[in-house]
C-alpha cells in the first residue's frame, strides 16, 4: 500500500505542500550580533532543503530587536518599508530553503515577558512587555524565585499603543518574509526555547500564548477577560497579515495542547474555533511547559498505547480533529518513524506530521521515511536522552532536562551550518 505521507497537502490558501512530512521549527541561534539572515543561518537549510520534506518552518524569527529570546536570534530591527537590501538578506535565505521546491514557512515570535535579560538591545535591566505585569515563576523555592529574577525582568503591562505597535511588527515581519518570496509564517503560540551564548536553554511561553492564556492576561479590557477578548491580540494579528501578503501567502500558528494552557478546556477550544473562523492555514499542536516539559517527551513515562503510537498530544490532536474537521493539522513531538508518522495519518488524527529533533540529527530524515525500498524497522530514527552538561547538573529544575535536549540539538544544528557530520545522542 502506498505511504499516506507522500501524499500532497494543499492549505485554503492554495499553497500545496508535496507531501505530509515537515521539518519542525527548531530555533537556530545562529543570527549572530547582528540578528540577521546571515551565511551561516542559511547554510544550516542548504540540507534540509534537500532532505525530502514537504515543508520546512524555520526556527524563531523575532518582531523587535528589542526583545529577543536568545542573544543571537534572527530579528527585524526597525519598522519594515520595503528596504530593497533588507529584502535582498532575507531573500538569499529564502531562495536556500526553497531551492528544491520546500515551501518554507519563517516561525515569527515576540518573547514578551520571557525576554531574558541580555536578550535584545533592551540592555539587561530594559523592562519587557507583556499583556499584564505577571512576572515569570520557576517555582516557588528560593532558589527558582532568585533564578527567576536573575533570568528575567518583571514586565511592564502594555498599554493599548503598545499592543498596536506589536501588531503592526508582526504585520511587518510577515510582510517582508512575503517580499523575500517566503511561503509562509507561522505564529509561535506554543512553548519556546531560550538557548543562553549556546549553553543553558530552558523554554517557556510566547508572547501569544501570554495573551491567550488566563494565567499571565488579566486584563480587563478589550483584550483579557473572556477567551475571546484573550485571543483578540492574535486575531488582529492574523487579519492585519492578511490584507497585505499575498494570497497564497500561508498563515498557520502553533499552540499548546488544552492541557499545558491554564485555560479550561473548552476556553482552549473556543479560541481554536476563533483561529479556524479567522482563516488560518494551519493549526500545529504541541505542548509542555518549563514546569513540565512533555515536548520533548522526557517529563514521564509514556503508556504503552502512546509508546506504540510515538506522537506525544495525540490523543488532543483527535479531539480538535473532531470538532474542527475543516482545519488543516499538523501534530508535532514524539515522531521517530515511519510507522508512526503513518498510523497518525491513517487513523485521522493529523494531516501533517512536524519531526523536530530527528531532522536536526537526519536532515533528509523525511526522505528516508518516503523511501519505499527502504524497510519498515530501518525507516526509523530512535533517539536516546541528550546527555546533561555537567554545569546543568546541580540545577533542581525539570526544564534542564529540557534544556540539555534543547542544547544538544541546537549544537547539532550550528554542525549542519558547518557541513559537518551530526550524531544521535549516545553515538
Ligand atoms: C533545538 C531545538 C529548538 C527548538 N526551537 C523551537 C522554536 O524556535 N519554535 C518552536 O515552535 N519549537 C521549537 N522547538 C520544538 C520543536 O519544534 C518540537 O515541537 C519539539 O522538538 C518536539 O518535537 P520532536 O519530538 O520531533 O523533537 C525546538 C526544539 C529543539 C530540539
Amino acid at each position: 500500500m502506498p505511504s499516506p505521507l507522500a501524499d500532497p497537502v494543499t492549505l485554503p490558501c492554495g499553497l500545496v505542500f508535496r507531501n505530509r512530512l515537515s521539518k519542525a521549527a527548531m530555533a537556530e541561534a545562529l543570527g549572530g550580533k547582528s540578528h540577521s539572515a546571515n551565511e551561516t543561518l542559511t547554510s544550516a537549510y542548504v540540507p534540509w532543503a534537500k532532505g525530502g520534506w514537504g515543508s520546512i518552518l524555520t526556527g524563531n524569527v523575532h518582531v523587535d530587536v528589542n526583545h529577543l529570546g536568545s542573544p543571537d536570534d534572527p530579528a527585524l530591527h526597525t519598522e519594515y518599508n520595503g528596504d530593497p537590501a533588507l529584502v535582498a538578506q532575507w531573500k538569499q535565505y529564502a531562495d536556500a530553503c526553497q531551492e528544491h521546491g520546500v515551501p518554507t514557512l519563517v516561525q515569527v515570535c515576540h518573547p514578551g515577558r520571557q525576554s531574558f535579560r541580555g536578550a535584545g538591545t533592551r540592555g539587561l535591566f530594559g523592562q519587557s512587555v507583556a499583556p499584564s505585569a505577571v512576572p515569570v515563576k520557576l517555582g516557588d523555592g528560593l532558589f527558582e524565585r532568585l533564578l527567576a529574577t536573575l533570568l528575567w525582568n518583571k514586565p511592564r503591562e502594555m498599554t493599548k499603543a503598545d499592543i498596536e505597535r506589536v501588531v503592526r511588527q508582526f504585520v511587518d515581519t510577515a510582510r517582508l518574509m512575503a517580499d523575500a518570496g517566503f511561503s509562509g509564517i507561522e505564529l509561535h503560540g506554543a512553548h519556546g526555547y531560550l538557548i543562553v551564548r549556546g549553553f543553558v536553554l530552558i523554554n517557556w511561553f510566547f508572547f501569544v500564548d501570554q495573551f491567550l492564556n488566563p494565567k499571565t492576561n488579566i486584563r480587563t479590557d478589550e483584550y483579557g477577560g473572556t477567551p475571546e477578548k484573550r485571543a483578540k491580540f492574535v486575531l488582529d494579528i492574523i487579519a492585519e497579515i492578511r490584507k497585505v501578503v499575498p494570497p497564497k501567502f500561508a498563515i498557520g500558528i502553533k499552540l499548546n495542547s488544552a492541557d499545558h494552557s491554564s485555560a479550561t478546556f473548552e476556553e482552549t477550544m473556543t479560541q481554536i474555533k476563533l483561529l479556524a473562523e479567522a482563516g488560518i492555514d494551519f493549526l500545529e499542536i504541541s505542548g509542555g511547559s518549563y514546569e513540565d516539559p512533555k515536548m520533548m517527551g522526557i517529563s514521564e513515562p509514556k503508556s504503552e498505547r502512546t509508546a506504540a503510537r510515538e506522537a506525544f498530544f495525540l490523543e488532543f490532536a483527535k479531539t480538535v480533529r473532531s470538532r474542527y474537521p475543516e482545519l488543516v493539522l499538523m501534530l508535532t513531538g514524539g515522531f521517530r518513524s515511519r510507522t508512526g508518522a503513518e498510523s497518525a495519518v491513517r487513523d485521522n488524527a493529523c494531516d501533517l506530521v512536524g519531526i523536530g529533533r530527528p531532522a536536526a540529527v537526519d536532515p533528509h530524515f523525511a526522505a528516508l521515511l518516503l523511501d519505499e525500498s527502504v524497510p519498515e524497522e530501518k525507516a526509523v530514527l530512535p533517539l536516546k536522552k541528550a546527555p546533561t552538561p555537567w554545569i546543568l547538573r546541580w540545577i533542581p529544575l525539570k526544564i534542564v532536562g529540557a534544556g540539555a535536549e534543547t542544547l544538544y540539538y541546537a549544537s547539532q544544528i550550528g554542525r549542519i551550518a558547518k557541513g559537518l557530520a551530526t550524531f544521535a545522542p549516545g553515538m
